[in-house]
């Protein structure tokens, strides 16, 4: 503790001597000091770090998220605060490189000597999860058992409680809900939009029968697809049906929601809704960042231990791919660009809603 009045010293206000002083190595109490598991450590304890300043960003975002209306300069901080995290993402994957110079038979110098413990039990890669909105039900199933059996019962406690909170996902989908501009005045987008679709597709029906390239086959085959992409927007217009994909899993959005998303989408040339886009472009950055760093992370498993199990006791590779594929959030906001249309073909915004949709600068001294 520095004493009142003496200036302060960047030891003291890092708490170095605490920080630097973590590092004890397993290997030395056993056995031989393994040269490696100090990287191993440092590694970690990296991560640790880094997940706790996501925290910090995401409690942030929820936090402005979670207020009754989002103003246009809040978007604009929420958006500061999620560029920081894709930025900590892209250091947390490229880290993965610096502990692969560490080779498999460095780690069998002390693999065994960390059993049962495993990144498995990462409380705030847990809390980061559940805060983005990683759902209980969608887990990869560990052992039969629920994903919090391997944590101390205060961690448990922790776990249960950000469950119950509102996750980024669910305040998303709220604020979407709450979006203006899905009626406008005499603009109703869903209408406009549904227009527009149908001739795209009556459009590409056209195309495909009087293309006299096509040999029947390749007719057949094409008039298929387009079926395919029909029965796909049915789903989108017809409420119950997509409710039917939603109860699947399909979808998590609300109907209105995703349809927000995609004018947002659709739309995102006019000034008022940059800033939307943006956001809904940064949550798919992270989806995808963590994504990348599972496969990354179950890449390093594999290479480090081969089909050995993993010291927490899952199937190791295995069970890390899953994950990779399973644990996702935003995959709606992925899933959008199958309903996204040409400009060309947008509905035109009738003038009055365009004004009220662009930014103008009045001077009120001239
Ligand atoms: C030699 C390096 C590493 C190996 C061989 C390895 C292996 C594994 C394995 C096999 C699992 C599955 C659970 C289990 O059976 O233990 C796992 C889970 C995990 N590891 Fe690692 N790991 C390594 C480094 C790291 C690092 C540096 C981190 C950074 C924090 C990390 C974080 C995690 C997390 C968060 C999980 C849980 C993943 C999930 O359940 O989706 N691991 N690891």
């Amino acid at each position: 503790m520095t004493k009142p009045g003496t200036p302060l010293y960047y030891p003291d206000y890092l708490q170095l001597d605490r920080l630097l002083d973590c590092q004890h190595l397993v290997s030395a109490k056993k056995d031989a000091v393994a040269h490696d598991e100090m990287l191993f450590i440092i590694t970690h304890q990296t991560y640790e770090l880094w997940f706790k300043q996501i925290l910090w960003e995401l409690d942030a975002v929820c936090a402005r998220f979670g207020q009754e209306a989002l103003a246009e300069k809040e978007v604009g901080r929420t958006i500061s605060h999620l560029i920081r995290i894709v930025e900590i993402q892209r250091v947390l994957i490229a880290q993965i490189d610096v502990l692969e110079t560490m080779t498999p038979l460095d780690f069998l110098d002390f693999r065994d000597h960390l059993i049962p413990a495993s990144g498995f039990q990462s409380l705030q890669f847990r809390l980061i999860e559940n805060k983005l909105g990683i759902r209980r039900e969608q887990r990869v199933g560990f052992e039969h058992m629920p994903y919090e059996t391997r944590f101390t019962e205060s961690d448990r406690v922790r776990l249960r409680a950000s469950e119950q909170a509102s996750s980024l996902f669910d305040l998303l989908n709220d604020w979407l809900d709450r979006t203006p501009f899905l009626h406008f005045g005499e603009f109703d987008f869903w209408k406009g939009y549904r227009a527009a679709v149908d001739t795209m597709l009556a459009k590409d029906r056209v195309l495909i029968e009087q293309n006299p390239t096509f040999v029947p086959e390749k007719k057949t085959n094409q008039l298929r697809m387009l079926l395919d992409t029909e029965a796909q927007f049915d789903a989108l217009f017809d409420v119950q049906k997509y409710e039917a994909l939603r109860e699947k899993g399909d979808f998590r959005l609300s109907h209105q929601a995703l349809q927000a998303a995609l004018l947002i989408n659709l739309y995102r040339d006019e000034p008022i809704l940059h800033l939307p886009f943006r956001l809904l472009s940064l949550l798919m950055d992270i989806d995808e960042n963590f994504t990348k760093w599972r496969y990354r992370h179950a890449l390093m498993a594999q290479r480090m231990i081969g089909r050995k199990i993993g010291t927490g006791g899952s199937s190791g590779h295995d069970y890390l791919q899953q994950t990779a594929r399973q644990h996702r959030v935003f995959d709606d906001l992925f899933s959008l660009s199958t309903f996204f249309i040409p400009r060309s073909a947008l509905p035109d915004l009738p003038p009055k809603v365009r004004q009220a949709m662009g930014f103008r600068f009045t001077d009120s001294a001239t």
